[in-house]
């Protein structure tokens, strides 16, 4: 018998709440292909409906609750009617973020069949990559004030921090991941010439860490560029390692260039497993499509793939994306609307699990 692996579920709001069971089905099935089992907790806070009962996003004892379990699955946060987006957001997945040291933020951008890229004539394995974003320091930190206010004299800083510690892990991580990636290939965001302290200290520290890394090839580009290369020349790029506002940017726009928002999954990992990671799409609980039984389950069935390998289960993580491309590559009606489709979150949820057992 196979491993056993202890996941907290939370669903959040809106459309959370639908693909969740999506991302479940999935990994049920994984679980009975592969012989590991899943023992998972289902969690009702860190939503709109246990705010509007108890006047907080997150009960007192939240923290050694999760902390018990390998990781996190989580929906999407979010109902702007009933709490407002900063409390909802701050009460919730930016604590676990900091308290769980998850320090890295991990989105790939893959362009896949059946999906049609904003980018003109890319296709599939044109775009292939993964942005590593910082998720603890860098340019935001709260350090820093505002004295002056409210005459001529005002004046706000805000200060960038970079600890030797908190870079070096996010660069480790990122060679690790180009090490074991076919390319082997390392890209850095910077900004070296106008940011001239912190910035030139990021860039020695690649130069640092890449003497641990021969087999790596590495470049780098300052942030204005590189986003213009994101759009230009998508095919360049392996593993984009980035600070946290510059990560920010990137990672938002990489997935943009593949597509719809309903399929891009993310990971926010504690490489080390000191803590739980968590893993979710990137879209949010879309108040506009919630409760139709239409949302696209894709981004929350790729996050379950990302899970499971960080889980160690890299056979049928791999095992997952198959089954999702070759629904997707089918495409037509088997689609939900935001891919051109007609298909409900359910209908396309199961699809993938059919085809997943098929190929096991
Ligand atoms: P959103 O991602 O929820 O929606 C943006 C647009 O994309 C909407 O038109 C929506 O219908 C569409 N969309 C999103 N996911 C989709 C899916 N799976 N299938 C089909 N269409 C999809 O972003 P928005 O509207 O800015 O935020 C809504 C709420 O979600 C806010 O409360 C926001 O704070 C929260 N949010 C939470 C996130 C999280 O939990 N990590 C991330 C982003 C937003
Ligand atoms: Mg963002």
């Amino acid at each position: 018998m196979g491993a056993t692996h202890r996941i907290a579920v939370i669903p959040g709001d809106g459309i959370g709440t639908e693909v969740v069971p999506e991302g479940l089905r999935i990994l049920e099935a994984a679980a009975s292909a592969f012989d590991f089992q899943l023992d998972y907790e289902q969690f009702h806070y860190a939503s709109a409906d246990y705010y509007t009962k108890t006047g907080t996003m997150l009960p007192d004892g939240w923290f050694d609750q999760l902390n018990r379990f390998d990781s996190i699955f989580f929906g999407a946060v979010g109902w702007p009617d009933v709490v407002p987006d900063h409390i909802s957001l701050w009460g919730s997945l930016l604590q676990f973020r900091r308290h769980f040291d998850q320090y890295v933020s991990l989105r790939p951008v893959k362009l896949l069949p059946g999906i049609t890229s904003p980018l003109a004539g890319r296709e599939p394995g044109d775009v292939d990559f993964y942005v590593v974003r910082e998720n603890t320091e860098g340019e935001y930190s709260s350090i820093g004030g505002k004295i002056f206010e409210g005459t001529d004299r005002e004046t706000v800083i805000q200060e960038t921090v970079m600890t030797r510690t908190g870079v070096d892990r996010i660069l480790k991580y990122a060679f690790d991941l180009a090490q074991s990636r076919p390319k082997k290939h390392l890209t850095s965001a910077t900004k070296s010439n106008g940011i001239s302290i912190s910035m030139p200290y990021w860039d020695q520290r690649v130069e640092a860490m890449a003497q641990n890394f021969a087999d790596v090839a590495v470049d780098k580009y300052h942030i204005d560029i590189l986003t213009a290369n994101f759009v230009l020349h998508p095919d360049w790029f392996d593993v984009v390692v980035a600070s946290n506002l510059f990560g920010d940017i990137l990672s938002d726009l990489g997935p943009a260039c593949t597509g719809t928002i309903g399929v891009a999954p993310s990971g926010n990992i504690n490489p080390e497993r000191k803590f739980p990671s968590l893993f979710e799409p990137v879209h949010g609980s879309a108040p506009d499509i919630a409760g139709k039984g239409i949302a696209n389950p894709i981004g929350q069935i790729w996050s379950a793939s990302m899970m499971l390998e960080h889980l160690g289960e890299t056979e049928a993580a791999a095992a997952v994306m198959t089954a999702v491309e070759d629904v997707l590559a089918v495409g037509g009606d088997t689609l939900t609307p935001d891919m051109g489709g007609t298909a409900t979150t359910k209908t396309l949820g199961e699809a993938v699990r059919r085809q997943f057992e098929t190929n096991t």
